[in-house]
């Protein structure tokens, strides 16, 4: 866009065009990288450790929030002394005042987010890091991330170097008047501080917050590495001040609610002295943690209570923040190897596609609570791997495991470890396959308490689709992974709900898509297309086992019922297709057709698919960010399509990419939104945008 204006300028002037250039060579430097999105990704590992910073602040300019709309704040804070000049890294802290940084430039990575800014003489890079690690539970269920800053004098001339950050304990609760406490591990290797809440509520939300964490702020120790617990203002001047942090862990800090009347931190500081550049970065670790992590039960089983998988390693907090700060080094090669091999695969699809997987792998990962189970013994049992994740910007019921979302992200699991994907259907399948769970059709969720999670018997008018969608999950995670284990532990039960399909598709009544298509809506013909894509899937599954009968008769019932969904699905001019049955004027994203291709299943023909595309290549012109879901609300959009050619394919790319990079939104990448304005309607950081992934796992 740019160059293109800039080329038209120059045809009409010589000098505004020199003009342009000069402006654009200077945008260079300030240029973010590979765009702004609505929020940057610091710390976002986990539910409960998903920190942002929104894009209309620099770096210490805004404060880190959690993920939600209500921006609340998680104390994070940053400075140096340069050549005995204080100034403000990270966090618009106000005490004590001192100058800021000036911040140079933002780039992300899959895994990363760097901020470059200028203290005096040194540029200084600081890094959040969130490393993904799809093959490595222990590594991946860790809830903690890195904060590492690297920094070299830009006249090459050595400058004396101070650095400090701390953390409040903001991060462990929704509730600035609960008391907390503090502790401190000094050893030989590392400097670890630790809060916790005075009154912990165990598996309670507070804002989306836990009240049952424990926050940690690590550093490796050495020679001029320091710490101090104590009131932010006070030891955030020690610091600047030149007096120095001595190591002092405030009694009181546990007599107060941990924001009122103020906030204590927990800091750690290191001397570089007189230094040209930093010769490895300075490191600290965040991490808040749970255990249990999640209590599991269904309608024939009590409460189990679960642990994060990396537990099964590392026990004690001590440990836990030892591992993670030796690993680091480990880890920079490992996110590098990520971001690379993920970018590649990305950037043969397109350059904006390996963007929009950038900006959302932290995202959709973040949303899961990987979890084993304790033998009686109290041993870890590794091999009863289930995953949870929590529904987060709330799209569909808003509850732990919602079926919906996780089969928008599935696309994502699929892609980068079919076997996560596995790990979470089981708790679904699990507590629906027994006599006590009732309902003919598929559950939405394992409830809505999250980290509570409980299979119960709830009706609801979503039967086709999660039963499909269950259906369809199944067969792609065995397709996938290579493992059919599920479908033969489960046949008995996949086969109820595909006879629950056949019993309803053709006859939707009061049968609702997905709630992440944000509304209700009837006859939709997306919801019957699924219906019939997972009794045909049922068929491949029969197919698998050999089970004959199976087979053939789901097989027939599925082409049967594709002739008539032909005839209500494709408007009797033949130009488009209805997203209403029978609705003529009706048109929008039949996004279900996805499910064919995944499966391989041959199913739809091949006209469908031509006239999906040519709808959607006659709708790109028509709103800047995106396409109506539905032609039945314009101002509706949702990040889902399937299309046929490149070009189209591209253009749908862009949009999105057009949306990602509005600077209209605030909060983290929001799964539904208005094409025309590009402004985000709801589903913050919703882990379903591991829909993005929909391109890579086809290949
Ligand atoms: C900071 O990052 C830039 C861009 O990646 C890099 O060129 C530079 O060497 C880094 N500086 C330091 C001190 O690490
Ligand atoms: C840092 O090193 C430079 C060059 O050796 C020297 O000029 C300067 O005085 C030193 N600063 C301090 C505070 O030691
Ligand atoms: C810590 O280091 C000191 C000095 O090197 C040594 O004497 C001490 O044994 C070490 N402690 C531990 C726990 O390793
Ligand atoms: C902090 O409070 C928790 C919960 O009451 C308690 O288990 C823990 O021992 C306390 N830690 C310290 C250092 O006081
Ligand atoms: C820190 O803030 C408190 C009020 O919250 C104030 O009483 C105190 O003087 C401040 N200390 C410093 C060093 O600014
Ligand atoms: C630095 O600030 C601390 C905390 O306010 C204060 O106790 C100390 O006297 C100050 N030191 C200097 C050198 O100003
Ligand atoms: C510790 O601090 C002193 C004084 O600033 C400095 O000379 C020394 O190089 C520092 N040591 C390390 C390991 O950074
Ligand atoms: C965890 O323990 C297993 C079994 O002892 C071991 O194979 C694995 O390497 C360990 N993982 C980590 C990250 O320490
Ligand atoms: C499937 O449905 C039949 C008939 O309702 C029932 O007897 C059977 O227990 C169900 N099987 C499973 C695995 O849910
Ligand atoms: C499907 O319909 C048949 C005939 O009405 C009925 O016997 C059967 O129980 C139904 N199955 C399911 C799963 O709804
Ligand atoms: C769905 O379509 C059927 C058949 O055309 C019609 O009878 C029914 O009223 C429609 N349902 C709704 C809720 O509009
Ligand atoms: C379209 O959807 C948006 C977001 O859910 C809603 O606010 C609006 O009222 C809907 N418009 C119509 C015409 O249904």
């Amino acid at each position: 866009m740019a160059s293109r204006l800039g080329h038209r300028r120059c045809l009409w002037s010589s000098l505004s065009c020199i003009a342009f250039a000069l402006c654009a060579s200077l945008n260079v430097f300030a240029q973010n990288t590979p765009f702004t999105p609505p929020a940057w990704p610091l710390a976002v590992k986990n539910p409960y450790l998903n920190g942002w910073l929104v894009n209309t602040a620099e770096l210490n300019s805004g404060w880190p929030v959690l993920w939600t709309p209500s921006f609340d704040i998680l104390g994070w804070y940053c400075s140096v002394v340069v050549d005995g000049v204080p100034y403000r890294i990270l966090s618009p802290g106000p005490l004590p005042d001192i100058a800021t940084a000036k911040q140079l430039s933002v780039d992300f990575t899959p895994t990363k987010t760097t901020f470059v800014l200028e203290a005096g003489p040194f540029v200084i890079n600081a890094t959040f890091m969130s490393t993904v690690t799809p093959n490595d539970l222990v590594r991946q269920s860790l809830p903690f991330s890195y904060f590492y800053v690297s920094a070299r004098s830009s006249d090459g001339l050595p400058h004396t170097f101070k650095i400090y950050s701390d953390i409040s304990s903001e991060w462990i609760s929704g509730d600035d008047n609960a008391p907390a406490n503090a502790s401190s591990i000094g050893d030989n290797e590392s400097v670890i501080l630790e809060t916790q809440l005075q009154g912990p509520l165990p598996f309670t939300e507070i804002k989306d917050h836990p009240q049952d964490a424990s926050g940690f702020y690590a550093a490796s120790n050495g020679e001029n590495v320091t710490y101090e617990v104590i009131q932010a203002n006070v030891s955030r001047t020690l610091f600047a001040n030149g007096t120095g942090l001595d190591g002092f862990v405030d009694p009181l800090y546990n007599t107060h609610g941990l924001g009122r009347p103020f906030f204590d931190v927990f800091a750690i500081a290191t001397d570089l002295g007189n230094i040209t550049e930093t010769s490895s970065p300075i490191v600290w670790a965040i991490g808040v943690t749970r255990d249990p992590s999640i209590q599991f039960s269904t309608p024939l089983t009590q409460k189990q209570m679960r642990s994060s998988f990396y537990r099964s390693n590392l026990s004690t907090p001590d440990d836990v923040a030892s591992f993670f700060l030796a690993d680091f080094n480990n880890s920079l090669v490992d996110s590098e190897s990520f971001d690379t091999s993920l970018l590649a695969a990305a950037q043969n699809i397109s350059m904006a596609y390996g963007d929009l997987l950038a900006l959302t792998v932290r995202q959709a990962m973040s949303a899961l609570e990987i979890t084993g189970s304790k033998n009686s013994d109290g041993s870890f049992n590794t091999s009863d791997v289930m995953i949870f994740m929590k529904d987060m910007g709330g799209v569909g019921t808003g509850g732990v495991n919602a079926v919906d979302v996780l089969f928008a992200a599935f696309p994502m699991y699929l892609y980068l470890n079919p076997a996560l994907g596995g790990c979470l259907l089981r708790p679904l399948l699990e507590g629906q396959d027994n006599d006590a769970y009732d309902i003919p059709f598929a559950a939405q969720d394992l409830g809505t308490q999250f980290p509570t999670a409980t299979l119960s018997n709830v009706q609801h008018d979503f039967g086709i689709e999660q039963s499909a969608n269950m259906i369809i999950m199944s067969l792609a995670h065995a397709m996938y992974s290579g493992d059919d284990s599920l479908l033969d532990q489960h046949y008995g039960l996949l086969k109820n709900w595909t006879d629950y399909l056949v019993n309803n598709t053709m006859d939707l009544g009061l049968q609702q898509p997905s709630l992440s298509d944000g509304f209700a809506a009837f006859n939709r013909t997306n919801l019957a297309l699924k219906g019939i894509i997972g009794i045909s899937a049922m068929s491949k599954i029969a197919a698998h086992f050999s089970r004959i009968s199976d087979e053939t008769q789901y097989k027939d019932v599925a082409s049967s019922y594709l002739q008539t969904w032909l005839s209500k699905a494709i408007s009797t001019d033949r130009t488009h297709l209805l997203s209403v049955l029978d609705q003529q004027q009706s048109s929008g994203i039949l996004y279900n057709l996805y499910a064919d291709k995944l499966l391989h299943l041959d199913l739809i023909p091949d006209s469908v698919y031509d006239l999906q595309t040519s709808y959607f290549s006659s709708q790109l012109d028509t709103s800047s960010f995106g396409i109506p879901l539905d032609s039945g609300n314009l101002t509706l959009s949702r990040s889902a399509a399937v299309a046929t050619t490149n070009d189209v394919r591209d253009g749908l790319i862009s949009l999105m990419h057009a949306y990602a990079a509005t600077t209209a939104n605030l909060l983290p990448l929001s799964a539904i939104y208005n094409p025309i304005n590009g402004q985000a309607l709801g589903g913050e950081n919703s882990p379903s945008m591991g829909a993005m992934f929909s391109l890579l796992a086809l290949e």
